[in-house]
């Protein structure tokens, strides 16, 4: 190894060591008595698909993977659990209200359409969240006869 590669190598683990002091700010997972699959609004099937797909960003029961606890990959994942749970929350579900439930339910049915949910980068680790294209269109089916009951509310 040429000694200008060690330096690198060495300086680059050093930059590694040194951003671990840099915290994430990992958002907490709130205690909620609510719970979004106890409504009788989600058949099983769909509360497995929300739950291994969905959970991770846009609820209070978050798992933290190992990587979230590396910076700087710990940075990104609490950056996504703020934005993902700022955008849709369902632990909070029920402090929307009837506008907001059927705009929730029309971006869902949009975002699992156009393959933009689940974040694709946290499918390529989290394999078993991927959905396929038969899961996606029950996933929307869910959602859009959720919303015309909500609607009808
Ligand atoms: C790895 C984290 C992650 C996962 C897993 C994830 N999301 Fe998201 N989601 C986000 C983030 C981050 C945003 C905010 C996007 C932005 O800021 O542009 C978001 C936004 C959304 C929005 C709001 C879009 C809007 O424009 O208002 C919906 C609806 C949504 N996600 C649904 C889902 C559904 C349904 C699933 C599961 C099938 C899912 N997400 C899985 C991170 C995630």
């Amino acid at each position: 190894m040429s000694k200008e590669l060690k330096i690198i190598l060495l300086a680059l683990a050093g930059i590694f060591v040194i951003i671990q002091f840099i915290p994430a700010n990992k958002p907490a997972n709130e205690p909620s008595d609510y719970d979004f699959f106890a409504s009788n609004m989600v058949p099983a099937d769909i509360e497995l698909m929300i739950r291994t797909s969905c959970f991770d960003c846009h609820s209070q029961e978050v798992k933290y993977p190992w990587y979230a606890h590396i910076a700087p990959s710990s940075w990104l994942v609490a950056r996504d659990i703020r934005h993902g749970r700022h955008h849709l929350d369902f632990s909070k579900w029920n402090d929307l209200d009837k506008r907001k439930k059927l705009d929730a339910l029309d971006e869902i049915s949009d975002e699992v359409k156009h393959g933009d949910m689940p974040m694709p980068i946290y499918t390529i680790i989290h394999t078993d969240a991927k959905l396929t294209q038969e899961q996606r269109n029950k996933l929307i089916d869910w959602a859009d006869d959720l919303a015309e009951k909500v609607f009808e509310e």
